[in-house]
C-alpha cells in the first residue's frame, strides 16, 4: 500500500531548504526529499533519499512506496554549471524531469486525481537578441522573447512545453478519458537568499557580492555595472510556489507563469551593499561568456497574468528586501 506523500527534489539547494523549512512549519507531511547531497542539520523530512534525480530504479522504488499527490521538482544544474556541461545539464534539467512527469502521469491515473507538479523555470528561457532589444522591451512578457542562449534556457523551456503537454494532451489517442498530471511553474528572476549561497549560476554576483562583503571579503564583480536584471528574495520565491500550488485550477490561464519583484543594476546592488557593509571592497572584471549570458535575459518581467490570475504580489521591495531581510540575517550568519 503506497503512502500519499509530497516529494520535493532538489530539496538541500537553495529554493529546496527555504520550501522545506515553510512546508514543514505548515505542518505539511509527509515530506519526502531528494537530493544528490545529504540535508544540511536542522532540516527535517520525514525521509530523504540521497541520489540522483535521474536515476530511474530510484525513482520507480518511491514510486511503489509513495502516491504523491504533488512534486516539487527543484533539482538542476544552474546556468553558468549548465554552460559549462551541456550534455549533463540535458540529463539532470531534462531527462530527470521527463522521468519525473511520467511517475506523475503514472500516479495520476491510478489514482484518479491529478498529481500536481510545481516547477521553477527562469528568466533564462528569453533571448534578448542585444542590448537595444533590452532596452526597449523593459518587461517582457511570457510569450515574449523564447529564444534562450543557454542550455539552462533551453532545458527551461522545454520542461515547460512537456509539462503543458503532460497536463493537456498526454494520452490524447486512448478511448478512455485520463485524469492527467497538473503542471504548474514560475519563471523566476535572480533569487537572494540571506541564509544560503547560489552555485554554478549567472545571477549569482548580486548574492555573491553580498555574502562577501558581509564576511569581509573583497568581491571582483564578473559582470558590468550597468548590467540589469530582476531579483527576488528567497522568501517571495516559496510564497510564489505555495501561492501557485493553491490556486484553483480553473483560475489558471496558463501553466509558465513570469513572477516579478524588483530589478536593479549590478552597481546600484552593489550601492545596497556598500551601504549595509560600509567597507565592502567590490571591482568589476566582467566575464564576457557570462555577461553575454546576463545581457540576453531581460530588465525586468511582466507579470500582470500571475497576479490577476492567483494574486501574485511580492511582499519584498527593493528596499524592505535588504533592509529587512537580507541585511539583519546575513549579519547574524556571519557574526
Ligand atoms: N539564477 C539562475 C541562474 O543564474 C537563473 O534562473 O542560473
Amino acid at each position: 500500500m503506497q503512502k500519499n506523500a509530497i516529494l520535493i527534489t532538489g530539496a538541500a539547494g537553495e529554493i529546496g531548504q527555504a520550501l522545506l523549512a515553510e512546508l514543514a512549519a505548515g505542518g505539511k507531511s509527509p515530506l519526502v526529499t531528494l537530493d544528490l547531497q545529504a540535508m544540511p542539520a536542522g532540516a527535517q523530512p520525514s525521509q530523504h533519499v540521497q541520489g540522483s534525480v535521474a536515476d530511474a530504479t530510484l525513482l520507480a522504488g518511491l514510486a511503489e512506496q509513495y502516491r504523491f499527490a504533488q512534486i516539487f521538482h527543484l533539482a538542476a544544474l544552474l546556468s553558468t554549471s549548465a554552460e559549462r556541461k551541456p550534455a549533463l545539464a540535458h540529463q539532470v534539467n531534462v531527462d530527470a524531469s521527463l522521468l519525473l512527469l511520467e511517475l506523475a502521469a503514472r500516479q495520476s491515473m491510478e489514482g484518479g486525481q491529478p498529481v500536481q507538479v510545481i516547477f521553477p523555470s527562469s528568466i533564462a528561457v528569453y533571448g534578448l537578441p542585444d542590448l537595444a532589444a533590452k532596452a526597449t522591451h523593459a518587461k517582457v512578457g511570457e510569450g515574449d522573447f523564447n529564444d534562450p542562449t543557454t542550455m539552462y534556457g533551453c532545458n527551461k523551456l522545454a520542461v515547460e512545453k512537456l509539462g503543458a503537454y503532460y497536463s493537456n494532451q498526454y494520452g490524447q489517442l486512448q478511448a478512455e478519458v485520463l485524469t492527467r498530471l497538473d503542471f504548474r511553474s514560475l519563471r523566476f528572476p535572480g533569487l537572494i537568499s540571506a541564509h544560503t549561497a547560489p552555485t554554478g549560476g549567472t545571477s549569482d554576483y548580486g548574492p555573491e557580492m553580498l555574502h562577501a562583503a558581509a564576511q569581509g571579503q573583497a568581491y571582483a564583480c564578473f559582470v558590468r555595472p550597468d548590467t540589469t536584471i530582476p531579483f527576488m528574495a528567497m522568501p517571495d520565491a516559496v510564497r510564489a510556489l505555495l501561492g501557485l500550488a493553491a490556486a484553483p485550477a480553473a483560475a489558471l490561464g496558463r501553466r509558465a507563469y513570469n513572477v516579478g519583484a524588483f530589478s536593479l543594476s549590478a552597481e546600484a546592488f552593489a550601492g545596497q551593499v556598500q551601504t549595509a557593509f560600509p567597507g565592502a571592497k567590490i571591482s568589476y572584471a566582467p566575464n564576457a561568456a557570462r555577461q553575454g549570458i546576463v545581457d540576453s535575459w531581460p530588465l525586468d518581467v511582466d507579470d500582470r497574468a500571475a497576479r490577476t490570475d492567483w494574486g501574485w504580489a511580492p511582499e519584498y521591495d527593493l528596499q524592505r528586501c535588504f533592509d529587512e531581510y537580507l541585511v539583519p540575517n546575513i549579519r547574524e550568519r556571519y557574526e
